[in-house]
């Protein structure tokens, strides 16, 4: 069918080595003008019988005794754009990585395999691609570790492309669950004077080249980047009842852990009007399942690759996360839990101690593989923030973590303490009281009880697609010795 529709050919050849044109005329039914579409719209399939181009690069290249298939893929979605073509259009130029132009006729597709193809009559190398050099190599199946290790290449691949379709979209789905449900985003800062998490985490910010001494500082005051926007949030929940912010936050953790980053995304929300820890649960639930949703609604074929390639039978651990409730157990009964099983943690447990992965891990497995509250933690475990729940003997705050399968906290919130006298207090006790001053003012001037929590969002995308290693949730990782690009 192809080789009689091509009656005349036309080679013409650019001199310029990264770029060459290849032309073919074919006489097809299509009508003339050319229509520019992306991958994904021409595989919709709407367009079949129009003369379009596409604009991408090679995923393959198979070249057969008359005919030449090409697949391109422009990161519009997972599937490439087969390209049919007359062998005439093959070109040394034309290689795996290339980044090409085609113009050519859509049509249904004789195979199975794929709705739409283009009969190509024109095919533009726009840039070569050294294939020796080129660090994927074609039909092979490279591990996550090993397109880690670069940075720059990696958004080539099937599966790092998938990931930041996802990211995106999952990002997309945070705002509108947040704005469909009244809540008003707030830029919070990312150079900050305080350190809300008190965890002495902090990068402090300076003008490259400068002194840090404490008058010399280009703010007058140390600065620091961000650990959490939750400070800046409480000061707008004296306004606005409902805020989120979603941002990068950033921590000195000198960790080279699977689930730690310097710098992260945090999604963050506080309530006013909140007075109990049911209120933030419901939310954070609400969160995780309303996000979860769309991303599987609107990514399935992405999400599919995780779940059949990188984690195979995380499905249904998705699937049973969303169709269960949420357990919520206290602190107290978490340290039982982990006092009575018979598993060798390699951290002893006893109450006052902070939960580690291992115990997290525990914890979620004991409750079926599926998400856990934990609440009310020992005060001195927690920020100055936390609301002292004024429990005796043991003494806890009204905080909250979210644990889930493969990843243990999710989130961290609490409701916070809006009792003056006591937050004065504590924050004296921590010698504090000057710097946070304005803080104090927030309960002086009509303070409403309230509460809030963050998510890290790559901790969240490993949840949903059960990725081991957090540094491939995320663009660009940053942790302790490497900086890359
Ligand atoms: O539990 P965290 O420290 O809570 C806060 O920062 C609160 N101020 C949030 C709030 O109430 N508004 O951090 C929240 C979440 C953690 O549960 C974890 O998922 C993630 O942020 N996170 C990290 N993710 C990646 N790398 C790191 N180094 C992280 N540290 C925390
Ligand atoms: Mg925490």
């Amino acid at each position: 069918m192809f080789n009689a529709a091509i009656k005349a050919v036309d080679v013409v050849l650019n001199v310029s080595l990264s770029r060459r044109t290849v032309l073919c005329s074919i006489r097809h039914y299509c009508k003339k003008s050319s229509k520019k579409l992306r991958v994904s719209e021409a595989l919709e399939g709407s367009d079949v019988g129009s003369n379009i181009t596409v604009e991408g690069w090679v995923r393959s290249v198979r070249s057969q005794k008359d005919h030449l298939f090409v697949h391109v893929n422009d990161g519009s979605c997972l599937q490439p754009l087969q390209i049919v073509a007359s062998s005439e259009l093959n070109d040394a130029l034309l290689t795996f990585g290339s980044a090409v132009e085609v113009t050519g006729c859509l049509k249904q597709s004789p195979s199975r395999k794929q709705p739409v193809e283009l009969l190509a009559d024109q095919i533009n190398v726009v840039g070569g691609c050294d294939t020796l050099e080129f660090p994927f190599k074609i039909k092979e199946r490279h591990g996550l570790d090993y397109v880690r290790q670069y940075p720059h290449m990696r958004c080539r691949t099937n599966v790092f492309s998938s990931m930041m379709r996802i990211r995106s979209a999952a990002s997309a789905a945070i705002h509108s669950h947040f704005t469909e449900r009244g809540f008003i985003q707030i830029h919070t800062p990312v150079i900050t004077s305080n350190d809300c998490e008190g965890a002495g985490e902090l990068f402090q910010v300076e003008p490259s080249g400068q002194t840090t001494e404490p008058d010399k500082n280009f703010f007058s005051v140390p600065a620091f980047l961000t650990v959490s926007g939750q400070l800046h949030l409480e000061v707008m929940s004296g306004a606005f009842s409902r805020v989120y912010t979603f941002g990068p936050t950033f921590r000195a953790e000198n960790s080279q852990s699977r689930r730690h980053l310097a710098e992260f995304y945090m999604v963050e929300a506080e309530l006013a009007f909140t007075q109990s820890l049911e209120d933030l649960t419901k939310v954070m639930e609400d969160l995780f399942r309303s996000v979860t949703e769309q991303v599987l609604d609107r990514c399935s074929e992405d999400v599919d690759l995780f779940h059949q390639r990188v984690s195979p039978g995380h499905r249904a651990v998705v699937e049973a996360m969303l169709k269960e409730s949420f357990t919520v157990i206290s602190y107290t009964e978490a340290i039982d839990i982990l006092n009575r099983s018979s598993h060798n943690f390699v951290f002893p447990t006893t109450w006052g101690c902070d939960l580690q992965t291992e115990h997290e891990k525990f914890l979620v497995k004991h409750c079926g593989n599926l998400p856990v509250f934990v609440t009310d933690y020992p005060y001195d475990l927690k920020p100055f923030y936390a609301r002292d729940n004024l429990d005796h003997p043991l003494h806890t705050a009204a905080a909250v973590d979210l644990l889930v399968p493969g990843v243990g906290e999710l989130c961290g919130g609490s409701l916070r303490e809006d009792r003056l006298d006591l937050l004065t207090a504590r924050l004296a006790q921590a010698g504090m009281e000057d710097t946070y001053d304005w803080y104090l003012d927030l309960r002086r001037f009509g303070s409403a009880p309230h509460g809030g929590f963050g998510m890290g969002f790559e901790r969240y995308l490993q949840c949903i697609l059960g990725v081991d290693n957090i540094k491939d949730v995320i663009p660009f990782p940053r942790f302790s010795h490497s900086c890359q690009l």
